[in-house]
């Protein structure tokens, strides 16, 4: 991959692949692994290949129109970038590249709680529709400074994270000994002098905080480690009911992210969310879990007149996203897709990603001859 550059990639994976070149090994798997055997990581891309597209012929596809709306947002195609945390470890300049770049494509961005940029630093710097997405903490109190603060600053959504009760095991994480700042031994040091543009840039930046919560941020060891800092803040008692005072506290979009069945969504429909995202964290929690491709069309036979039905996990082509779009979901998040192409090449890496999306979809949708997204149906797609 020593030849490739932005312009040279072409699909998502080649974007992967260059990434991989750009940064250190441990900081790769952090983005690029799941949770132990990497089963789900695996399912959620093989669903893709249990549907196959129906194309209809003699269709004028002269123009093609991919914009949508969602939650009453207009977005210019059915694609929303996933909350993932702690972005400046993979490029020094954190979440805003990705925001600037999901405001130029049109569509929404959804900051974590776990980011190294605050709510108020996105919504001062970047236009834009946003979303703000929420774990919580043991320490309640920063529930409703979220809420307030999220109010404070026009986010459109909020989107509580319900599939991490308890860190994930993220074996790839725990051999390369992940913490921040790096624990430098033999193997990482070289790793560092092999990377010299993301070392440079990581030593030369600020220091690393979480930017929402650092003034609680207890850890008294002198370095950051994601499983140990989540198992000792989050709080595993968060119930439905405690799902229903957030949407009653918000009065605004809800969204609950890390849905898997049928049961879960009607629950989810039941206390007054606005929307589901049905998702298994990217394969990076339980493992053995279905891929979500698998599980959405039962969920949107169950409540789609209801709420509205986002999907995660895997998306990495148009085609993919039709095939979403078929089964009866609004919009696909992605995650690691926009990562690869922040570390490959910052912001411009990030609107490379939403290009080629961008690109494929137009031309996935000629050929499958729909001109807009409400053409898409369950004829689109056979399995
Ligand atoms: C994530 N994800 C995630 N989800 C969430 O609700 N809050 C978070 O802070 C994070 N952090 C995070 C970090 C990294 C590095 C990754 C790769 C993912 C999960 C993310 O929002 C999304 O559900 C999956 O990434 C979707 O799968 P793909 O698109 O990555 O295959
Ligand atoms: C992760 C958590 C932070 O997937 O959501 O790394």
């Amino acid at each position: 991959m020593g030849k490739l550059s932005l312009q040279h990639c072409y699909s998502i994976n080649d974007l992967r692949l260059l990434s991989r070149c750009k940064i250190p090994r441990a900081v790769f798997d952090y983005i690029d692994g799941g949770a132990e055997d990497e089963i789900t990581l695996k399912n959620n891309r093989n669903a893709f290949d249990r549907f196959r597209l129906n194309p209809r012929a003699l269709v004028d596809v002269s123009s093609v129109d991919l914009s949508t709306t969602l939650l009453g947002q207009p977005i210019a195609m059915p694609l929303i970038l996933a909350p993932t945390a702690m972005t400046r470890l993979f490029h020094h300049e954190g979440e805003k590249p990705v925001a600037r770049a999901a405001s130029k494509a049109g569509i929404i961005y959804t900051l974590s709680s776990m980011a190294t940029t605050s709510i108020e630093s996105i919504a001062q710097h970047v236009e834009g529709p946003r979303w703000f997405q929420i774990y919580v903490w043991r320490d309640r109190r920063l529930l409703q400074d979220f809420i307030r603060r999220c109010r404070e600053s026009d986010y459109k959504a909020l989107c509580l994270t319900v599939d991490l009760p308890v860190h994930g095991n993220r074996e790839r994480d725990l051999k390369n000994g992940l913490t921040i700042p790096p624990r430098i031994g033999p193997r990482l040091l070289l790793d560092l002098i092999r990377h010299p543009q993301w070392t440079w840039h990581f030593l030369r930046s600020d220091p690393f905080t979480l930017a929402n919560v650092c003034e609680s941020l207890e850890t008294d060891q002198d370095r950051f480690i994601l499983k140990e800092y989540i198992d000792a803040q989050f709080d595993p008692s968060v119930t439905w009911e405690d799902a229903a005072w957030m949407i009653e506290q918000w009065q605004g979009p809800f969204v609950i992210k890390g849905i898997s069945n049928v049961e879960d969504a009607r629950r989810a429909a039941d206390i007054g969310a606005s929307a589901i995202v049905v998702s298994n964290h990217g394969g990076r929690q339980l493992d053995h879990a279905p891929g979500t491709l698998d599980v959405l069309e039962p969920i949107c036979i169950a409540v789609s007149d209801r709420l509205e039905i986002i999907i995660d996990g895997g998306f990495r082509r148009g085609t993919d996203v039709i095939k979403a779009l078929a089964l009866g979901a609004r919009a696909c998040m992605i995650g690691r897709p926009y990562l690869y192409g922040l570390c490959a090449g910052g912001e411009a890496g990030v609107d490379r990603v939403l290009q080629i999306f961008r690109e494929e979809l137009i031309r996935d949708m000629k050929l499958v001859g729909c001109r807009d997204l409400s053409q898409i149906d369950r004829n689109t797609i056979i399995n």
